[in-house]
């Protein structure tokens, strides 16, 4: 059976862009008997850059909603908020000591971050040694990452091999899953959906936020009447993701046979998006309404993941030299 390990950060509630490309696949891998997935919220990570005691914890919470309300199976697999493991930042500090300065001021996301950011501060600098122990800690197999994160994987396994070279062997070496042919969703601009680039879909937002949210998509200028591409149109290309190959053909025949408007074409996409999620936004809005709900699921999995990290501390408590 592999270990499977991934971290997703807090940053808000996740949108339609990191659903279908991250969320969605990630709960398939970790629906298979073979697998046993451990996922946490990195809300130590978002300490990094946030700065407010209720965004944090809301962002935790609209992210553990949105992924138990998208159907991770919690109890089959381990699901937990990063801070409630404490165990993470001892190692953290044993995994400083065996970190190269300048591999930490190489890396390209500190680099990239501490150009753009008015507080460099010196979390920033030890991100990736955090993310190492986050997954070391659990002997994780396998981690799936997107390609920003390829380079904290490679510094995971230097790191981790720098000890066991040293000790014997005290860590399991994890292998990154980088998934090269991703798909990309775009946002209502057409450009890839992203936080960033405030040009996304909210499926959580209540249906009229969520119908305003799909209207903004950006269209040409043509008329009612007019014949429409729909190889060039980003409400297709939404369209496709979600809808299936009927429906699908008929929105493009549509946009052939002319007398179709964007609008028309903008009400179909809000109505599969209802139909696809509804489930999933009803689960999110429940849960939403008793935060108890999901601290009492995070809390159930931390337990969980504490017997795991308190094994693995002890191992390297002992090889280390201390006492265990
Ligand atoms: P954002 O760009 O909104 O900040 P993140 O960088 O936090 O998103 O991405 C979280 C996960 O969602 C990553 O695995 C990433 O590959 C995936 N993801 C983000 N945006 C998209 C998108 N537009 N299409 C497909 N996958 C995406
Ligand atoms: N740094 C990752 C990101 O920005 C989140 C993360 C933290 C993570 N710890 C991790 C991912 C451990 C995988 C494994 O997306």
């Amino acid at each position: 059976m592999a270990r499977v390990l991934t971290g997703v950060q807090s940053t808000g509630v996740p949108h339609l862009g990191n659903i279908l490309g991250a969320m969605l696949p990630a709960i398939e891998m970790s629906n298979q008997s073979e697998n046993e997935a451990f996922l946490f919220i990195a809300d130590l990570h978002s300490l990094t850059t946030v700065r407010s005691a209720e965004v944090l914890r809301n962002n935790t919470y609209g992210t553990a909603a949105a992924w138990l309300a998208l159907g991770f199976d919690a109890d089959k697999n381990t699901f937990y908020r990063q801070s409630d493991v404490t165990e993470v930042t001892e190692l953290t500090w044993y995994l400083n000591c065996f970190t190269p300065y300048p591999m930490l001021a190489n890396a390209h996301s500190f680099k990239d971050k501490s150009n753009r950011l008015s507080d460099v501060n010196a979390g920033l600098f030890i991100y990736p040694v955090l993310m190492a122990a986050d997954i070391i800690l659990y002997d994780a197999d396998v981690v799936p990452v997107g390609k920003d994160q390829k380079q904290h994987l490679e510094m995971t396994r230097d790191i981790a091999s720098s000890v066991n070279s040293q000790y014997g062997d005290v860590f399991v070496l994890p292998e990154a899953v980088i998934d090269e042919k991703v798909m990309i969703i775009p946002g209502i601009d057409g450009q890839k959906m992203s936080k960033s680039y405030n040009n996304f879909i909210d499926i959580f937002l209540p249906e009229k936020e969520l119908r305003k949210q799909v209207m903004k998509i950006v269209t040409d200028a043509k008329a009612l009447e007019d014949v429409k591409d729909p190889e060039d149109s980003i409400i297709v290309d939404l369209y496709s993701f979600l809808a299936n190959d009927e429906e699908l053909g008929a929105m493009k025949a549509n946009y052939l046979a002319g007398n179709y408007g964007y609008g028309h074409a903008k009400q179909a996409l809000f109505e599969v998006i209802l139909d696809r999620f509804g489930n999933a936004r009803q689960e999110h809005s429940r849960l939403m309404a008793d935060l108890n709900a999901i601290d009492e699921v995070l809390l159930k999995g931390a337990e969980k993941a504490r017997l795991v990290a308190q094994n693995t501390l002890q191992r390297v408590r002992s090889k280390l030299g201390y006492h265990s």
